[in-house]
């Protein structure tokens, strides 16, 4: 029935629709399939093992639509799966496909936004525990102190709708200001969660002026930009006919549709693919 060969974007929900927003902006005519696991989202305060185990059954439901690439637009899928699915699952299955992560090419560049030296990082439990964004900045700037706070309850208020409503407030205030306890040097915040730039302007609103706010769906859709020109035998595997397919595995779509058509630009329909 489809008869394309899209780059797969994964998450856990609704969140990876920012980033998918930056790679349709980057990529007009590659063609892109979304797939957000809702029914069982959030994964945050979820086990490493279960994390692996959902993002593994999503990627391998991505990859059987002919993904040769698959994104996974998730921070605490990419910072407790993406390892053990390149080196393990993959080479066994898909050897010839490839799933790259958010966590590196956000490593890569964070460190060029801060003049002081201090970055703040946003994200949820599992993101935080993990220390991946402490690791990985590190090897590109290691004269960079970053400073970590888990927002454990923000995915739930935005999966849920209310990011937009003024009970909201209470809960950014909440985490920024323990994150702003813990140095009064940072200047630069990243949104280590797909899901947090639907709450950026609360954020904004909360926070010191001068402190500037990074969310990573530009800087993810330019390190794919860069990899599939330095990967051609990829890049050409894809098809060109600019399709946007949306899948979910929850059943109740039509809220879905509401609230990612409020932030993507365009009219999102999602298709119920069954529960994993
Ligand atoms: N949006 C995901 C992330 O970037 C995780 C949200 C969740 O399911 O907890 O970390």
């Amino acid at each position: 029935m489809h008869n394309t060969r899209p780059i797969g974007i994964f998450d856990s929900g609704i969140g990876g629709l920012t980033v998918f927003r930056s790679i349709a902006g980057q990529l007009p005519g590659h063609d892109l399939l979304y797939l957000g696991d809702n029914s069982r989202a959030p994964y945050g305060n979820r086990s490493f093992n279960t994390i692996h185990q959902y993002t593994w059954e999503c990627v391998q439901w991505l990859l059987a639509q002919g993904c040769p690439l698959v994104i996974l637009a998730c921070n605490t899928a990419s910072a407790k799966a993406l390892r053990t699915i390149q080196q393990k699952d993959l080479p066994v299955t898909h050897p010839d496909r490839r799933v790259l992560g958010v966590i590196r090419p956000t490593a890569e560049v964070i460190g060029e936004y801060t003049h002081t030296g201090n970055i703040g990082v946003l994200g949820t439990q599992g993101t935080v525990a993990s220390g991946s964004y402490l690791l990985e900045i590190k090897k590109f700037f290691p004269e960079i102190s970053v400073h970590q706070q888990a927002c454990p309850l923000w995915v739930p208020l935005i999966e849920s709708g209310e990011y937009d409503k003024p009970g909201a407030d209470h809960y950014v205030k909440l985490y920024l200001d323990e994150l702003l306890q813990r140095s009064d040097q940072i200047d630069t915040i990243l949104l280590a969660c797909t899901h947090y730039p639907l709450l950026q302007h609360k954020i904004e609103a909360h926070l010191p002026e001068g402190v500037k706010v990074v969310a990573q769906g530009d800087i993810v859709a330019k390190s794919l930009t860069d990899y599939l020109q330095r990967h051609p035998e990829i890049d050409q595997q894809i098809t060109r006919q600019g399709t946007r397919r949306f899948c979910t595995t929850t059943d109740d779509t039509t809220d879905l549709d509401q609230h990612a058509s409020m932030f993507i630009s365009e009219e999102v329909e999602f298709e119920f693919i069954g529960q994993m």
